[in-house]
């Protein structure tokens, strides 16, 4: 089966498409004749993606909402379950990055990262499993990031919530599967967004948005439990977690390239 014969019909949920790589996502999807029910807070940017989906003649809801809004996931989650009955796939791709050195740490944008990172994928995900659960199928896909397996420098909030997303989905998955409900968990390194306009520190083998669009897709379809790209980031992050402490500590600053003075900042 292509790639678009996979899509065409099934009716995805995707959070942060207004921007990125939910947008491309969701324009990708929509070529290949999936029905979208988009969310994010910008409602402008969501109805322009709604304007592009729509030419492809894709059904196209659009719920403008904040994921750390639980009653607002839970309102939109029983919108797109009234109207289309069940949902096959929802992606919670939702989220903020930033930096946050250690030595100048700034608790609020540790608890907007966490906030907005996890609980927005708690709120995204679990709102959909009770209907799920009754079809015995559907499959719930997050966005975590490469940068979840280990701390990365000056980025303690991200790091960590991006680990938390990658281990909340692995118990969902072990639960979920039983019932017949896959669960995957999607790593992007470095890719081509508003999140990675900015020259703070070194991005190497960065991706454009539509390979990652294209990756993410064949991962869905392949059912992956866990999905790291692209594959040099893949290796170097595998060949990272073999390092002792005291090396990983000396190198990753180094490697990284981040300036001595940068400050706490959502990306
Ligand atoms: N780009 C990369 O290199 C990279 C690498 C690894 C992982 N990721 C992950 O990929 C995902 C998408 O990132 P991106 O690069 O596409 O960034 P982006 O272009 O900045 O998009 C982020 C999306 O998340 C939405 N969002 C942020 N806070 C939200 C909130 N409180 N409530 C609802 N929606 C919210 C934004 O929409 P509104 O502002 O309109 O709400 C936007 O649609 C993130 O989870 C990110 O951590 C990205």
């Amino acid at each position: 089966m292509t790639l678009s014969e996979y899509y065409r019909g099934r009716r995805v949920v995707i959070t942060g498409a207004s921007s990125g790589i939910g947008k491309d996502l969701a324009l990708l999807l929509a070529s290949w004749g999936a029905h979208l029910a988009l969310t994010a807070r910008r409602r402008e940017l969501l109805e322009e993606v709604r304007t592009q989906a729509a030419k492809a003649g894709a059904e196209v809801l659009v719920h403008a909402a904040d994921v750390r809004d639980r009653g607002a996931m839970q309102a939109m989650a029983d919108e797109v379950l009234a109207r289309w009955g069940h949902v096959d796939l929802v992606i919670g791709n939702a989220g903020v990055g930033g930096l946050n050195p250690a030595t100048c740490f700034d608790l609020e944008i540790h608890r907007s990262t966490i906030e907005i990172n996890c609980l927005g994928l708690a709120h995204t995900l679990v709102p959909y499993i009770p209907s799920m659960l009754a079809r015995k199928s559907g499959h719930l896909v997050g966005v975590s990031s490469l940068a979840a397996f280990r701390g990365r420098p000056r980025a303690a909030s991200y790091s960590s919530a991006k680990a938390q997303q990658g281990v909340f989905l692995e118990s969902l998955r072990m639960d979920l599967r039983p019932h017949g409900i896959t669960v995957s968990a999607i790593h992007p390194g470095f890719v081509v967004t508003p999140m990675t306009e900015h020259t703070e520190f070194r991005m190497p083998f960065m991706v454009d948005v539509r390979e990652s669009s294209l990756l993410i897709a064949k991962a869905i379809r392949a059912k992956k439990a866990r999905y790291l790209y692209p594959w040099q980031m893949r290796w170097l992050v595998r060949a990272e977690g073999l390092l002792p402490c005291a090396v990983y500590d000396w190198l990753l600053p180094r490697a990284s390239g981040m300036r001595d003075d940068v400050k706490p900042r959502s990306l």
